[in-house]
């Protein structure tokens, strides 16, 4: 039997209480939902995405208020940045609480928590009640999902139920930061821009060095062809060969964000054998969709 999509939010709270794999929208990127207290769902999403066990995985939940119940304390700069950017594409790493599973955290004594905005994620959550671990819907590696039908392409019929939200409103993943340091860094670049954090959090700790987000691999995010990228002011001929297609997300990046994962899945169902990417400032989104080209044009 092939996997179902569709917007029946009833069944997909039905199959979520009962232990199942729901594919579901956010504002940034489809997720792989599992209760997260739920051993055996939540090891199913890491056998379904072939992730290695110890990359921690988000927990989603409905508002501020479920979120301080999966965290061990709720610092005044956690509380700052929940209260401006919630619900929304920011996710906030703070000390967990006695009860959060080692299988969510990779036996961290940090949790990820985000409030997504999407209206049918909340409304999932509201019927579930209780904290869904979700990462994004794709093979480890590869392109993250957008739409329900790239949910359907990559993971076929692994999943009980893709609930099809539409296409997702930014694009790109929300951004992390790790309120449990002081000060607190921003861990991955993503739908909420540094400045709009830098606003409300004084002092960050500089984004340079290795990330410590687990998982954060050089390569990720990638096509099979190759993706080549260049700078707005760059007067250079790119090197491509074969079938060549060029990208500018310089001009509209919050419009190419949205669009972003689509252009390298199309790329390659198209037959491209060389994408080439005009990178917008780094600022802004621009920094998340950098940082994601980056990975994306990577050697692997
Ligand atoms: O927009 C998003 O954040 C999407 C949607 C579905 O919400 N989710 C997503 O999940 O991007 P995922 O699993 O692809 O990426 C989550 C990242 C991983 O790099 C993981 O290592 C990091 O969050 N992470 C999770 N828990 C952590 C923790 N306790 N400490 C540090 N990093 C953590
Ligand atoms: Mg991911």
């Amino acid at each position: 039997m092939s996997t179902r999509v569709g917007t029946d939010i009833a069944e997909a709270a039905r199959l979520l209480s009962a232990g199942g794999v729901v594919a579901m929208p956010t504002e940034t990127v489809y997720g792989l939902a599992a209760l997260a207290r739920d051993a055996d769902a939540v090891r199913r999403v890491y056998s379904i995405k072939g992730r290695p066990l110890d990359h921690p995985l988000i927990v989603h939940v409905a508002n501020e208020e479920a979120a301080r119940e999966w965290a061990g304390s709720w610092s005044p700069t956690a509380d700052a940045l929940a209260k401006r950017f919630w619900p929304g594409p920011l996710t906030l790493i703070v000390n967990r609480a006695d009860f959060v599973p080692d299988f969510v955290t990779g036996g961290r004594p940090t949790v990820a928590l985000r409030v997504p905005s999407h209206p049918l994620a909340i409304e999932l959550l509201r019927r579930v009640d209780d904290g869904l671990a979700a990462p994004s819907a794709n093979r480890f590696g590869r392109v993250s999902p957008t739409t329900a039908e790239h949910v359907r392409n990559d993971l076929g019929d692994d999943v009980d139920y893709v609930l099809d939200g539409g296409a997702c409103d930014v694009g790109l993943e929300s951004t992390i930061v790790d309120c449990s340091v002081d000060p607190p860094q921003i861990l991955r670049p993503g739908g909420v821009a540094r400045e709009d954090i830098e606003a409300v959090v004084r002092t960050l700790a500089p984004m340079s060095g290795p990330s410590r987000a687990p998982g954060m691999l050089d390569s990720h995010y990638a096509p099979n062809c190759r993706v080549v990228l260049r700078e707005n002011d760059d007067e250079s001929e790119p090197r491509s060969s074969g079938a060549t297609r060029a990208l500018d997300a310089s001009v509209d990046p919050s419009s190419f964000a949205r669009d972003m994962y689509a252009h390298l899945r199309n790329a390659d169902s198209d037959g491209i054998e060389t994408l080439v990417i005009t990178l917008p400032a780094p600022h802004g989104i621009g920094l998340a969709i950098r940082d994601r080209l980056r990975k994306a044009a990577a050697q692997r």
